[in-house]
């Protein structure tokens, strides 16, 4: 049963017509992507059409998403396409590389992830949140642009935490540099999904540049970091352990560029989609009556400073409700896409070689046989006791071998920062323009809502 639209319900605001041609698609991707998913695809396990020549399959069917991300996982690659879009920011480090090369990226960096270091990641989180809670109470209650400030504290965190860098004095340029990518060159064309990977298109040789000057700058960064003593893993791990995620790749002896390649993935992957998850769950926040009350009833009486951080962690149950039920309703990583290597079947569909198969977390969290009330925001589905998701139909971070290596992080520092916020003021919006999600690289709000902070 579905109910009535109330001020929780954010319905899907783009209907995407029932049959497209290609132009139309493709005209949709580069201005918003979300427009090419037809209704019907919220209601059907698997939605296939063609798509210049290509057969594209949208499957929710969560059997079949089981089998393409886990069970026969090697049959699947990512496009050519995102390797030209993502390849100048990201290089070949661990979201782009593939077989052994992935297979030793991923070994190294998964001990910077593991749960025994959420305590440390949660008290640089603090940190950084005592330095925003400061300034922005400066402001005395005037109109901020939060999302452009949390883009820079995600930035921070995530140099601080995994490379021990302090750049608070590049974080602007680094940003600036980032949007200029992703609002021109770093959009997608119709010839990014139609060329061949390998083969040049005509926005290739900007990109080639953007790349060699991004990394240099990333270069420039980072020199400073490899100058000092690296704590040495290999002699007593439990004496001298490896400090950051720097350390354990500096240990690795990977090369100068694939360093630098890794650094800027980890920066960029770990930055906008986490700085994005807060902005939806502090949007919500403020347009849905009583939730910020309840995240304020719950944080008031902890201690969310840099000691206290990581022991308050696991009792702001409903402040993680509310930033997974924002990460199901506009994940950030709204599409995860594969291209099959030869033919295949996923829960009965039958997958054609080259195919190119989306499993959409968009389409997917709201599917509506997946979920009840598929459009409303209620935290109350993710708290202790409520019965759990169906397996599969919830992936904001992916699943299988691929998934977000950096998924706990991103909720340690997310559900910090929102109570933390919320701890010390009441966050209204300023304005009454809705915010609708849009959908190029990531879903980002279509504009930067003006809040006011106020005090409590
Ligand atoms: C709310 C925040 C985040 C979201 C929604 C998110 C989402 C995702 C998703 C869906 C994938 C899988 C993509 C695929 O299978 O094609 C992924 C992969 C990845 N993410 Fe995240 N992510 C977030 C935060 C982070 C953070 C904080 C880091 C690192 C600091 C990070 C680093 C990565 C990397 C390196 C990969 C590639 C893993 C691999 O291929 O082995 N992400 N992320």
């Amino acid at each position: 049963m579905t109910t009535a639209p109330g001020p929780n319900s954010f319905p899907v605001p783009y209907a995407g017509a029932e049959r497209q041609s290609w132009r139309a698609i493709a005209k949709g991707l580069g201005r918003n992507a979300l427009a090419g998913f037809p209704p019907r695809a919220f209601e059907e396990m698997a939605v296939a059409r063609s798509f210049v020549g290509r057969q594209q399959i949208i499957l929710s069917d969560p059997s079949g998403i089981r089998h393409i991300l886990i069970e026969n996982a090697e049959n699947y690659r990512r496009t050519a396409s995102v390797f030209r879009l993502l390849g100048p920011v990201l290089g070949n480090g661990l979201f782009l590389a593939e077989g052994e090369d992935w297979r030793a990226q991923r070994r190294t960096a998964a001990p910077a992830f593991a749960p025994r270091m959420m305590g440390s990641v949660a008290e640089h989180v603090a940190r950084a949140s005592d330095r925003l809670v400061g300034e922005l109470a400066a402001q005395g209650g005037a109109e901020v642009n939060l999302f452009a400030r949390l883009q820079l504290l995600t930035l921070e965190i995530a140099a601080t935490a995994l490379f021990s860098l302090d750049i608070a004095g590049e974080a602007p340029a680094l940003r600036s540099e980032m949007r200029g990518y992703a609002g021109g060159i770093g959009r997608p064309t119709l010839l990014d999904f139609l060329t061949p990977r390998g083969l040049p298109v005509p926005r290739s040789w900007a990109r080639w540049r953007f790349r060699r000057r991004w990394m240099a700058r990333i270069a420039g960064i980072i020199a400073a970091r490899r100058a000092e003593p690296m704590a040495n893993p290999l002699a007593n791990p439990l004496a001298d352990p490896p400090r950051d995620l720097f350390d354990m790749m500096a240990a690795a002896a990977i090369g100068k560029r694939r360093l630098v390649e890794e650094t800027a993935t980890m920066l960029v992957a770990g930055q906008e989609t986490t700085a994005i998850a807060l902005l939806w769950s502090l949007y919500l926040a403020a347009s849905v009556p009583g939730v910020q009350e309840r995240i304020f009833a719950e944080a008031a009486r902890l201690d969310l400073g840099p000691a206290g951080a990581a022991a308050a962690l696991p009792h702001l149950v409903y402040a993680r409700a509310v930033i997974d039920e924002a990460l199901r309703l506009c994940p950030p990583a709204f599409s995860i896409v594969r291209q099959a290597r030869s033919a295949d079947e996923a829960g009965g569909v039958m997958i054609p070689a080259r195919a190119v198969v989306l499993i959409v977390p968009w389409v997917l969290h709201r599917h509506h046989r997946l979920w009840r009330d598929p459009d409303n925001f209620d935290p109350s589905r993710f708290l202790p006791g409520a019965e759990p998701p169906a397996r599969f139909s919830y992936l904001p971070f992916g699943a299988g071998p691929r998934a977000c290596v950096g998924a706990q992080f991103a909720l340690t520092e997310s559900v910090l920062v929102l109570a933390r916020l919320i701890q010390v003021f009441r966050i209204e919006l300023a304005g009454d323009r809705p915010v609708l999600p849009l959908a190029t690289i990531t879903l980002q709000p279509d504009h930067s809502p003006p809040f006011r902070l106020l005090p409590r």
